[in-house]
């Protein structure tokens, strides 16, 4: 049976949750700045396609080498078996990095790398669209070694499926994942987001609670492999079917703004967990619940002024303290400022870049 190595890529900042996430799915892991390292077999490389929640991609490590003349270059890349991944009918793309190397020109590597796939697949790969989603093979080189990775999941892991419609300033699906369970939610405590926008932790949330796998309703570079096994991946999806599970702990999304809860309600419906989770259009709500994990994702100061932020923090500090006799808080916060705003003792748990903003994930209890 082959075996693959495979590297789980995350975002800077995230990668012992994805290792967690791995080791849940009983592989055991290795964390490097940006990723996880795992070997596994087809079905690995399936499986952690469809469940890893906190994951961007996963990439199979085809090649791994020395190379510092273009004529070693295109010798190495073809002693490998890229007959499995790269199909006649289906486009290429490449990104090429390199650092500290003899070889530093991308294109020209590019070119090369292409002549070596060539004399070993005897044909001329098809080269994708600039908007065609998603690089397929990644060429890294530093200090002259050569790590030739192909992307099997496509598009990037955080597009579901389900978010169509989205609000001001959305949080991408994986990294609200990686908040709900940097955050230690147990899945039993009802869960309440405050800001929910377009929904995206409340759904994260409902798709964990009902263990639905979070990639089961989109399609994966790996399906147009020549070594693709559709039945093995109709066992690994089945499996998953059978695996959803009921899930009655509330959860509830909160937004002031009316359009950001339709398309909220339009989203969970497409990833199907409406019935699992309740939106409300308003600001700082009562709610029957006096237990609570609170979770948020709260404005950045966009287009409120940081006044105005600062504000809002110690509303939903006053808000958490008058609603709940207990409550577990994780908060992402640009700004320690605006965390202290809260009037809660709050502690920085991780920090990663957001959009390009640098963000905490504060947690805490009350
Ligand atoms: C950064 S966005 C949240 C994005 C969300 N996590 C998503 O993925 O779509 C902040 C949200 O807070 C809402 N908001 C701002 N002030 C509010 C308030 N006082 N009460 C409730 N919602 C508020 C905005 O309408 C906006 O949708």
């Amino acid at each position: 049976m082959t075996v693959f190595r495979m590297f789980a890529v995350s975002h800077p900042g995230l990668e012992e949750i994805t290792l967690r996430e791995l080791e849940g799915l009983g592989i055991e892991g290795k964390p490097t700045p940006g990723g996880v390292e795992f070997r596994g077999t087809l079905e690995d490389l399936y499986r952690t396609n469809l469940w890893l929640r906190t994951a961007n991609r996963v990439l199979v490590r085809v090649a791994i080498f020395k190379a510092t003349t273009f004529a070693e270059l295109v010798e190495r890349v073809s002693r490998y078996p890229w007959e499995i991944y790269i199909r006649e009918d289906v486009p290429v793309k490449f990104r090429v990095t390199s650092r500290k190397s003899k070889l530093y020109h991308t294109k020209a590597i590019e070119e090369r790398v292409i002549k070596g796939i060539m004399k070993r697949v005897k044909f001329r790969p098809l080269m994708a669209e600039e908007e065609d989603e998603g690089e397929s093979v990644i060429v890294r080189v530093e200090r002259d070694r050569f790590t030739i990775s192909v992307n099997s999941s496509g598009a990037m892991l955080h597009k579901r499926g389900y978010r169509e419609k989205a609000s001001e300033a959305p949080l991408r699906e994986n990294l609200a994942a990686a908040i709900i369970l940097a955050g230690g939610w147990d899945g039993k405590t009802p869960l309440i987001d405050p800001f929910c926008g377009s929904g995206t932790i409340p759904i994260e949330a409902a798709l964990i609670c009902t263990n639905r796998a979070p990639g089961i309703d989109r399609e994966f570079a790996f399906e147009k492999w020549k070594i693709h096994d559709q039945q093995l991946w109709e066992k690994v999806k089945e499996e998953a079917l059978n695996a959803v599970r009921e899930c009655t702990t509330p959860i509830v999304g909160v937004d002031i703004d009316e359009k950001a809860i339709s398309a909220a309600v339009e989203n969970s419906f497409r990833a199907k967990v409406y019935h699992n989770i309740r939106f409300v259009r308003g600001s700082f709500p009562a709610v029957e619940f006096k237990e609570a994990f609170v979770v948020s994702n709260p404005p950045y100061g966009v287009r409120l002024s940081s006044k105005n932020i600062e504000e809002t923090y110690s509303s939903m500090g006053r808000w958490i303290r008058k609603n709940f006799k207990r409550a577990r808080i994780a908060i992402l916060s640009p700004l320690k400022r605006y965390i202290e705003a809260t009037g809660l003792e709050l502690e920085r748990r991780l920090t990663f870049s957001n959009g390009g903003i640098r963000v905490g994930l504060y947690v805490g209890e009350v």
